[in-house]
């Protein structure tokens, strides 16, 4: 299921101000179905705005996103969740002292309590929570990290802790993982065996990503395709390569 071009999601022409600071000046970028999409841009450029906007965190000012063709523009952020569409933070939101399991569970809890009167007339609540586990453990051993079920988070090296992220937003089926920063802070072999597990959610679930990353030196291997923004506007998009190549891109990293 995607929209009539074969896009999961369509950000169209967003502003977001905050104040005097425009921080989205109408912005357009589009995820295909399946495709891994990265977002580069220099630090201030507007790129977890744009994350915030999608997901809906932040209202937009102006400008429209569409999810599989809908207009889910100005929907709250459960409702944005619940149709699909899922955020990562560039620190995990995690509860560092409950275990890998229970933070899993947490997630889908909450999604379960948004729709608990429909569930309660069908299912008891001991039979939502084996449903909820069992889902948990297929989701942790997605990841490898089905042997680390009753470690608490803090004992988790950061990249472990970035896959608990990643296992808290599969708990909700999504069909577009939104990540900000899913490398930032981590070694390069466990950078790489987060993109690796990007990858294989992508060919076994069919997921799509669109990942805010700096650190292109691992990332831009395993993308199919680059948007680069500045001030707020996507100045530059296409293969990986060119993006990063292009006189505009580079020099908006130089000027800072
Ligand atoms: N909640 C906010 N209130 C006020 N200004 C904000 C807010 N969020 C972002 N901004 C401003 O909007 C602009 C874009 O910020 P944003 O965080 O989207 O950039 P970014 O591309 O994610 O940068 P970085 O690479 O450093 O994470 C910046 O000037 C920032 O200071
Ligand atoms: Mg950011």
């Amino acid at each position: 299921m995607s929209g009539s071009d074969g896009r999961v999601l369509d950000v169209e022409n967003v502003r977001k101000r905050f104040g005097g600071v425009v921080a989205l000046d109408g912005a357009t970028l589009g995820v295909g179905d399946r495709s891994l999409v990265m977002l580069i841009g220099p630090n201030g450029s507007g790129k977890t705005t744009l994350i915030n906007v999608v997901s809906g965190i932040y209202r937009l000012d102006d400008g429209r996103v569409r999810f599989n063709g809908t207009d889910i523009t100005g929907w709250p952020p459960h409702k944005i969740y619940q149709s699909g569409v899922v955020r990562t933070f560039q620190i995990p939101a995690l509860f560092t002292k409950l275990t890998v399991l229970e933070n899993l569970l947490v997630a889908a809890r909450s999604q379960v309590g948004e729709n608990l009167s429909k569930a309660v007339l069908k299912k008891t609540w001991v039979e939502q929570e084996e449903e909820l586990v069992e889902k948990a453990f297929n989701v942790l051993e997605i990841l490898n990290l089905d042997g680390l079920w009753n470690t608490p988070v803090n004992a988790l090296s950061g990249g472990q802790m970035k896959l608990v992220e990643i296992g808290r937003a599969l708990m909700s089926d999504p069909r577009v993982i939104l990540m900000d920063e899913p490398i930032a802070g981590i070694n390069p072999r466990l950078a790489h065996e987060i993109f690796e597990h990007i990858l294989g959610l992508r060919k076994e679930l069919g997921i799509s990503f669109l990942i805010v990353e700096h650190r292109l030196d691992i990332a831009l291997q395993y993308v199919d395709h680059v948007y680069a923004m500045h001030r707020g506007r996507v100045i530059a998009e296409g293969k990986p390569k060119d993006v990063v190549n292009t006189p505009e891109v580079i020099e908006s990293y130089l000027g800072g």
